[in-house]
């Protein structure tokens, strides 16, 4: 009662003020250079018809060519009927800091005359990493878990400056509670600014219609107000209007940037007054990618798993439920003791059953021993009946008891003579 002697609740928490240098606030600094030494792993999944500037989008994004730049396929090329599911690697260096990157690409979503079923191998697929996470996570030995989840997928919505097609809404209709969603708008640069800001505004309300849920970096409560209003200024932007490009371009006043060039000027894609790179970037890379693969693990990861094991018959342990809810402990200990009761009852019929077994195994054997021993007798007596039958003939007619013998000592003496 240490607590209560000090006037305090047991279990409160105290601020208290150190009286000199103790160390922990070195912890971020540990936690640093572990994360640093360990490397990341990232998986992002791009999503979208063919040609929407996927791959050209993910080398602007890491400023590395991961996909090497390819022709447009002519209309009569053969295309593959199924949408596949390609996943490409590369370990990157920032500052010493190594990334695993991995990205998964989709061809074919989209580019078949009945799209009806697009989504599902795709969501095959990031169930199929999930279960080898969980898979990894039931084993002994959990030393090193390779985490190849998908932490968030770009959906590149066609720029038509209409609305979101049956497609889009059905494949985030089928994918919002599995991955982290971050839509964009593909080749942003081929729609005015007025259509790119009448375009959102009908992509979110048609997203909002459909109760879709897309990733939203979290405010927490602590934050300072520089980080809140960047969280507002990316969330503003949401779906990002995007332009790839790899290649160097002059615009007119001599500088050279990465972007497109025009007959009437250069998209600039580093540049926030002409794309929303800048902000996607921000979203995926430098500030939500912690999140990102945190909202992966501990929401869309946990209630995959958490499904599949209820399903399986496993159920979870809701101690931390129990030990706040008198009624739901309560109904679990009379739970327990019925289980308990049922148990012992089934112990008994067995330990009844078996004695009864080797009760009528020894009856049988001992029958079977008295009606042996009844043969026996029987053939005994039989026996003796049958001699007593044979030595009453002989008597009454009048020949020896034992004929044999003195047949023999006949023929012995005739064969003398
Ligand atoms: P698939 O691999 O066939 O699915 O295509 P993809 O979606 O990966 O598209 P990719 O990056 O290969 O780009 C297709 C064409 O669009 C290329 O000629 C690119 O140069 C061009 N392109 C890529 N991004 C943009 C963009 O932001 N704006 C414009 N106007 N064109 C782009």
């Amino acid at each position: 009662n240490g607590g209560l002697a000090h006037g305090l609740p047991n279990g409160a928490t105290v601020r208290k003020k150190l009286m000199g240098y103790v160390g922990f606030a070195n912890l971020p600094n540990q936690v640093h250079r572990k994360s640093v030494r360990k490397g990341f792993q990232f998986t992002a999944m791009v999503v979208g018809e063919s040609g929407l500037g996927k791959s050209t989008l993910i080398n602007t994004l890491f400023n590395t060519t991961l996909y090497p730049e390819k022709e447009p396929l002519p209309p009569q090329a053969e295309r593959p009927s199924t949408v596949s599911i390609e996943s490409i690697s590369a370990d990157i260096e920032e500052n010493g800091v190594r990334l695993r990157l991995t990205v998964v690409d989709t061809p074919g979503f989209g580019d078949f005359v009945n799209n009806d079923n697009s989504w599902k191998p795709i969501v095959e697929n990031i169930e199929a990493r999930f279960d080898a996470y969980l898979e990894q996570e039931n084993r002994v030995n959990r030393q090193k878990l390779v985490d190849n989840r998908v932490h968030a997928c770009l959906y590149f919505i066609q720029p038509t400056g209409h609305a979101l097609k049956q497609i889009d809404i059905e494949f985030m209709r089928r994918l919002h509670t599995k991955v982290n969603l971050i839509p964009v708008i593909a080749k942003a640069d081929t729609l005015t600014d007025d259509e790119i800001v009448a375009f959102k505004e009908r992509v979110l309300s048609d997203i909002a219609h459909h109760n879709i849920r897309i990733f939203q970096a979290p405010i927490y409560d602590n934050e300072d107000e520089e980080t809140i209003a960047e969280n507002e200024e990316i969330a503003s932007k949401i779906p990002f209007a995007v332009v790839g490009s790899n290649r160097e371009v002059r615009t007119s006043d001599g500088r050279s940037v990465r972007g497109r060039a025009y007959p009437w000027g250069v998209i600039e894609v580093d540049n926030e007054d002409h794309c929303d790179f800048v902000k996607l970037r921000q979203m995926l890379v430098r500030t939500y990618m912690e999140e990102l693969r945190e909202h992966t693990n501990d929401v869309l990861y946990e209630n995959y798993r958490s499904e599949k094991l209820l399903g399986m018959g496993v159920t979870q342990d809701t101690s931390v439920f129990k030990e706040i809810n008198p009624a739901a402990k309560s109904a679990e200990e009379r739970a327990l003791h019925e289980a308990k009761l049922a148990k012992m009852e089934a112990e008994m019929k067995m330990v009844f059953q078996q004695k009864v077994q080797e009760k009528e195994a020894k009856l049988k054997q001992s029958e079977e021993e008295l009606y042996a021993r009844h043969r026996e007798m029987k053939d005994a007596l039989e026996k003796q009946r049958l001699e007593l039958e044979d030595k009453k003939r002989r008597l009454e007619s009048g020949r020896p008891l034992t004929p044999e013998k003195s047949v023999s000592t006949k023929k012995k003496g005739f064969l003398r003579a």
